[in-house]
C-alpha cells in the first residue's frame, strides 16, 4: 500500500475525551474516529488491525472445530420472550419497532438466535457435538461508554456457542474452548491471564475471563503467586487467600478482552432445544458460550504496548508489519528509483509493506511512523544511498541497523522469521 492513496490522518492532540492511552493513540494515530458516543468508525488503519486480530480467531476456531456462520444483528422479540430475557435484559438492550409495530432489538449477545437454529435443524445424537461461531457487529447501549473501543456501544464481537450430548462432553468442549483463547491471545503478543468469573446474567455455572494485565484495567483480578489460581472480585474468596496454596493473593488490575461460559441447558431448556439420544429418550442439549472483544482486544494490545512516541504494536497485529520511508524522493530521483524498486521487490515477496511515498518532511514520515507504530521501518535517504546504504529500524527497540541495500531484503525476511 502506498501512504498517499490510504486514508491515514494522524494528529498531534488526543480528543479531550479520551482518558486512556490506547483510546488516545487509536485517535491520533488515525485507526478510528468517532461517530456518536460509544460508536466509531474504523479508519483503514485500524480496519487492518481488527481484520488481523479476527484472522487469528478465525485460524484458531478452525483448529478447535468451531465453525463460521453468521446471524442478524436485528433479532425479534418473540425469541427473547422465551427465554424471558426481553423483560430482564434491561437498558442496555435498544428496542425497536418495524413499520408494522413488531419488537425487535439490536442484538447484544446471540444465545436466542443460534439456539433457534439448532433446533431448527439438530434432532438426533448424531448431528452432535456442534460449535458455531460468528464475527460481527453487537449492540449494547452502555450507561458509560469510554475508552473508545474498549467500551463501545456498538463493537465487534467473535461470539460462540456449543451445543453437546451431555455435561462431560459439554466440559470437553468447554476446555478446549479455553485452550484456544490462550492460544488466540498469545498468539496476539498480549500478557494476559484467565480468571475464575461469576457467571452474571447470562446463567451457567462455570465461566473463566481471560484478562490482560493493564494498569488502566477496569477490573480488579486476584492472582496466586505460587500457582495458576486467579479469580475476579466477584469470585475471590473473602480472606483474599489462594483456596489450593492458602497464601495471600495479589491484586492486578485487568482489561477482559474474553470471556467462556459453561451455560447448561439454560437456554435449550427454554427454548426446547432437545434431540433424541441412542435410546430414542429426548434430552435438552447442553451449551456454553465464548465470547472475544475484538476492537477491545486490539486496544489492549496498545494498553500494554506503547512508549511516549506512539503505538508498538505486536507484530502479529500490526497494520503493517513494515513502513518504507523514502526520505525527500519528490527532490531526489535516486532515492525515489531505490524505494519504488525496493517497494515492488517487497511486494513481490509477500511482505506486509506500507510505502510512505507522500511530500512530507522527513520529520514528519518519522513521528507518523512511530506514532503508528510499525514494527519496522526501512529509511531510504540520499545520504545512506551515497555509500549503498538504508536504515533498518526496530520500533520497540529503537535498534537502528546500516544495511547495504542489496541486503535489505534477506535481511528484513530473517528478522520477519525470527
Ligand atoms: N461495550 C463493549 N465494548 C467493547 N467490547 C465489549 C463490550 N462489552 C463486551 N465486550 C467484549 O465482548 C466480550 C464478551 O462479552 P460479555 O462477557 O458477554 O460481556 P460483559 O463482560 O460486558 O458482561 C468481553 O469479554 C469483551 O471483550
Ligand atoms: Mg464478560
Ligand atoms: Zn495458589
Amino acid at each position: 500500500m502506498r501512504y498517499s492513496q490510504s486514508l491515514i490522518a494522524t494528529r498531534r492532540d488526543a480528543p479531550a475525551d479520551a482518558e486512556v492511552i490506547s483510546h488516545q493513540l487509536m485517535v491520533r494515530a488515525g485507526m478510528v474516529q468517532k461517530v456518536a458516543s460509544g460508536i466509531y468508525n474504523y479508519l483503514p488503519l485500524g480496519f487492518r488491525v481488527i481484520r488481523k486480530v479476527e484472522q487469528i480467531i478465525r485460524e484458531e476456531m478452525l483448529a478447535a472445530g468451531a465453525v463460521e456462520l453468521l446471524m442478524p444483528m436485528v433479532q425479534p422479540a418473540s425469541l427473547w420472550e422465551e427465554t424471558e430475557r426481553w423483560q430482564a435484559y434491561g437498558k442496555e438492550l435498544l428496542r425497536l419497532q418495524d413499520r408494522k409495530d413488531n419488537d425487535f432489538c439490536l442484538g447484544p449477545t446471540h444465545e436466542e438466535v443460534i439456539t433457534d437454529i439448532v433446533r431448527q435443524n439438530i434432532k438426533s445424537y448424531r448431528q452432535l457435538p456442534v460449535n458455531l461461531y460468528q464475527i460481527q457487529t453487537k449492540f449494547r447501549d452502555e450507561i458509560r461508554p469510554r475508552f473508545g473501543l474498549m467500551r463501545g456501544r456498538e463493537f465487534i464481537m467473535k461470539d460462540c456457542y456449543s451445543f453437546d450430548r451431555n455435561q462431560d462432553e459439554s466440559l470437553k468442549t468447554y476446555w478446549k474452548m479455553y485452550e484456544a483463547y490462550r492460544k488466540i491471545f498469545e498468539r496476539c503478543g498480549l500478557e494476559f491471564r484467565p480468571v475464575e468469573a461469576a457467571t452474571g446474567n447470562i446463567g451457567g455455572t462455570l465461566s473463566h475471563e481471560f484478562h490482560v494485565l493493564a494498569e488502566t484495567g477496569e477490573d480488579e483480578i486476584f492472582s496466586c503467586p505460587n500457582c495458576d489460581y486467579a479469580a475476579s472480585s466477584e469470585k475471590v474468596p473473602d480472606s483474599k487467600q489462594c483456596p489450593k496454596c492458602e497464601v495471600d493473593l495479589q491484586s492486578f488490575r485487568g482489561i477482559e478482552v474474553g470471556h467462556v461460559f459453561y451455560l447448561g441447558d439454560k437456554y435449550s431448556k427454554a427454548m426446547k432445544a432437545v434431540f433424541l439420544d441412542e435410546k430414542g429418550k429426548e434430552q435438552a442439549m447442553v451449551m456454553g458460550c465464548y465470547g472475544i472483544g475484538v476492537g477491545r482486544t486490539a486496544a489492549a494490545a496498545i494498553e500494554q504496548n506503547h512508549d511516549e512516541h506512539g503505538i508498538q504494536w505486536p507484530r502479529a497485529i500490526a497494520p503493517y508489519e513494515v513502513a518504507l520511508l523514502s526520505l525527500k524522493q519528490q527532490d531526489d530521483a535516486e532515492v525515489a528509483r531505490a524505494a519504488e524498486d525496493l517497494y515492488g521487490r517487497l511486494q513481490e515477496q509477500g511482505v506486509d509493506v506500507i510505502w510512505d511515498d507522500r511530500v512530507e518532511s522527513p520529520g514528519v514520515k518519522f513521528k507518523d511512523a512511530d506514532l503508528i507504530g510499525f514494527p519496522f521501518q526501512i529509511v531510504v535517504g540520499a545520504r545512506g544511498l551515497k555509500s549503498g546504504q538504508v536504515e533498518l529500524k526496530n520500533r520497540r527497540t529503537g535498534k537502528k541497523d546500516d544495511i547495504p541495500l542489496e541486503q535489505i531484503e534477506a535481511e528484513l525476511l530473517k528478522r520477519l522469521k525470527g
